[in-house]
């Protein structure tokens, strides 16, 4: 039994210092600072977060979240996986004239003590930790009992749910156990994982309207310059040109069906926001 849990505990720090290094490819915070800056203080407002709140932001990347949460006077804990992306953030938090605190720590096994938070956040990040049950127990044990767990994440179904099903094909299989972030999209799936540990459970999907992209292939560009996980999938085929012409063919194709634009493009990036409390 404990050679099992040494092995085990292994892998899952080789996984964990490969997702480390992915997340810290490219450009990842130009990513939350162009694009999808919008999300965190949607992700804020709907977790009513509040000033003197303890507020925790799970995957917290370079303060999406974290930062808007500050910005209410709430004291908030940044934790990430990468903590590479913390000079950004501070940098982020530095420009809002606000103070957060920046810890590394893996959604799934988080540095703090039972019912530490006044609410817990995840602003399209723990979806990425690998093992969801493990994550969602966390994000409870850390709330308090009566506090807040808000989560937005993406959609199976919109966007970047189809990105990641259009990546998968050309990317080594997941580890054994690990589930496809996007699940975190479904409010079924939230629901099971929190189970009747909360109540007043609310979920509702909206949409993230980008107009930043002239087409779909300077999406694709820009993306491939940017963001870790497809640089990953990208350098795992880069010997291989007719995979890589593919998946540039296959992608460019995914953004054009999402494309509603006229004279640039415009798409609608779907994610569900979940928010519930913590039982008394
Ligand atoms: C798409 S980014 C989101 C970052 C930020 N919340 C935002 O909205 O911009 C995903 C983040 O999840 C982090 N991450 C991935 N796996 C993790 C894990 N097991 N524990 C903690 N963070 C993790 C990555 O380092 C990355 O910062």
């Amino acid at each position: 039994m404990i050679m099992t849990a040494t092995i085990d505990m292994t892998a899952d720090q080789a996984l964990k210092a490969r997702h480390r290094a992915m997340w810290a490819l490219g450009d990842y915070p130009a990513v939350a600072i162009e694009v999808i800056p919008d999300l965190g203080p949607v992700l804020v407002e709907a977790s009513g977060v509040r000033a003197g709140d303890r507020v925790l932001d799970v995957a917290a990347g370079s303060g999406n979240a974290a930062v808007p949460a500050a910005a209410t006077g709430a004291h908030v804990v940044a934790s990430d996986l990468t903590p590479g992306l913390f000079e950004v953030g501070r940098a982020f938090a530095a420009r809002q004239g606000v103070q957060v605190t920046w810890e590394e720590g893996d959604a799934e096994a988080l540095p703090y003590a039972d019912d530490t938070f006044d609410r817990v956040l995840s602003c399209i990040g723990v979806m990425f930790a690998p093992h969801h049950q493990q994550a969602a127990d966390e994000l409870v044990r850390v709330c308090r009992p009566g506090g807040t767990i808000g989560l937005l994440n993406w959609t199976p179904a919109g966007f970047a749910g189809q990105m990641f099903s259009t990546m998968k094909p050309y990317a080594p299989p997941p580890p054994p156990g690990a589930q496809p972030g996007p699940l975190w999209g479904t409010e079924d799936h939230v629901r099971a994982l929190l189970g009747d540990r909360v109540t007043d459970v609310v979920a509702r999907r909206q949409s993230l309207t980008t107009a930043r992209f002239r087409t779909p292939e300077a999406w694709l560009d820009y993306w491939k310059s940017v963001y870790g996980p497809m640089i990953a999938v990208y350098r795992g085929i880069a010997d291989q040109p007719d995979k890589v012409a593919d998946l540039d063919r296959d992608l460019t194709a995914l953004a054009a069906r999402f494309d509603h634009g006229t004279e640039a493009t415009v798409m609608d990036w779907e994610y569900l926001v979940v928010t519930a409390r913590k039982r008394s």
